[in-house]
């Protein structure tokens, strides 16, 4: 296996949501109303998997390797675009929470803004995914040997065992905020 297939496979995953995410929105325009659970569920989702996990293993493993290579202009290009679409990605995440909160204060008039972001990532995240899976990781084989793609794959599992723990600890850090005491 080369770094791209534990990659692909958290893509095949974020897809799925990120077409429950466009259902919803069909709902939402439908109904015009908002379902916080499922937003504070997509967005935690978006947070935890799609960003800290998924993009953090691209960005802290995968693109820190490759940055100090010989990179074509093109893939070093494309290698910028790619994470400027990640933070493209956490800014409509962060605002989606953001609108939401509002939305449950009263101030229902921001359902359009919530449409509006919620389609924003379904229309912009499979578009990223292709650049990666058509252009990028392919590109990025070409300047890693056997034993780097070994040691990005061993990475790649060191940085997801840590996951589970740091999604408990914000749980619990949150609860400890807003419990009852
Ligand atoms: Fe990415
Ligand atoms: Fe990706």
């Amino acid at each position: 296996m080369n770094p791209g297939g534990p990659l692909r496979k958290e893509h095949r995953l974020i897809e799925k949501m990120i077409s429950i995410i466009g259902n919803e929105t069909i709902h939402i325009k439908r109904n015009n109303s908002v379902n916080p659970v499922f937003i504070d569920t997509a967005v935690d989702f978006m947070k935890i998997y799609a960003d800290r996990t998924h993009h953090g293993k691209e960005e802290h493993i995968l693109f820190e390797t490759l940055t100090d290579m010989d990179l074509s202009t093109e893939d070093r290009s494309l290698m910028k675009e790619l994470i400027a679409d990640h933070v493209r990605f956490r800014n409509m995440t962060d605002n989606l929470v953001s609108l939401k909160n509002v939305f449950i204060k009263g101030r229902k008039e921001n359902l359009s803004e919530i449409v509006e972001t919620m389609d924003m990532l379904v229309r912009h995240y499979p578009e990223h995914v292709r650049k990666e899976e058509e252009r990028f990781f392919p590109a990025s084989l070409g300047y890693l040997s056997e034993e780097k793609q070994k040691l990005i794959l061993a990475q790649f599992w060191d940085y997801d065992k840590n996951m589970i723990h740091i999604k408990y600890t914000q749980v619990v850090t949150k609860l400890l905020e807003t419990s009852q005491r």
